[in-house]
């Protein structure tokens, strides 16, 4: 059971890095960031108000994991939702439980969120903490938005990260921030292919 946990802020480059690190390793792959859009976009679907931590943690215990898919809970007010409902206790800790067992029944997996080295998985193989300055992820995400038909701008964009930079941050129950022993790798200024040698190198001397 070996675990590669990679954690830090939207859109810092950590889900592409996930993949390419889980296919160079042949390891099963969790975004723990769709298990929270999948329980927030089923509480938008039956109107129900995100601090109802009751129907939240049922939810989240009837959650498949297989069955996750970024394209159907990638809509901007999903994690928008995701995020203000991550800061119920119960719900966080209903969806670490999956998230732990999802790391048990595999031999190796890449988990990422934002609370993987520090909460779900201390005892983790490997840590990283990819993170980039809110300029830049804002100006990835304006592209990517822009890219795919969206009308938006970027002071727009830079807002809403620097939103849900503080949601992450500063909430009380498991704050998005790097575990003491994570190797840190800022993408501000560097390509995707880079930071994965730069990750590779660091995981191929720590497993
Ligand atoms: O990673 P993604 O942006 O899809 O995650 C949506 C939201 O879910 C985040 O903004 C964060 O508030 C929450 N989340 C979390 N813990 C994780 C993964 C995501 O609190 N491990």
């Amino acid at each position: 059971m070996t675990v590669i946990a990679i954690d830090g802020p939207a859109a810092a480059g950590k889900g592409t890095l996930s993949r390419l690190i889980a296919d160079a390793y042949g390891f099963h792959h969790l975004d723990t960031g769709l298990t929270y859009r999948a329980v927030a976009k089923a509480m938008i679907d039956a109107g129900l108000p995100f601090d109802n931590e009751a129907v939240a943690v049922r939810i989240a215990r009837s959650i498949e994991l297989a069955g996750l898919d970024r394209t159907v809970l990638s809509a901007h007010e999903i994690g928008e939702a995701a995020s203000k409902i991550a800061v119920m206790p119960k719900l966080r800790k209903a969806l670490v439980e999956a998230q732990r067992a999802f790391s048990r029944r595999n031999p190796g997996t890449v988990l990422d969120g934002r609370d993987i080295g520090t909460v779900v998985c201390p005892d983790a193989a490997a840590k990283l903490y990819v993170t980039a300055s809110p300029e830049v992820r804002a100006s990835r995400r304006y592209e990517e938005i822009v890219h795919n038909g969206g009308d938006t701008d970027f002071e727009t964009v830079l807002a809403d990260i620097r939103k849900r930079d503080a949601r992450d941050m500063d909430r009380a129950d498991s704050p998005l921030k790097p575990a003491d022993n994570a190797y840190l790798i800022d993408t501000s200024e560097m390509s995707i292919e880079a930071a994965f040698q730069a990750a590779k190198t660091h995981i191929d001397a720590v497993l």
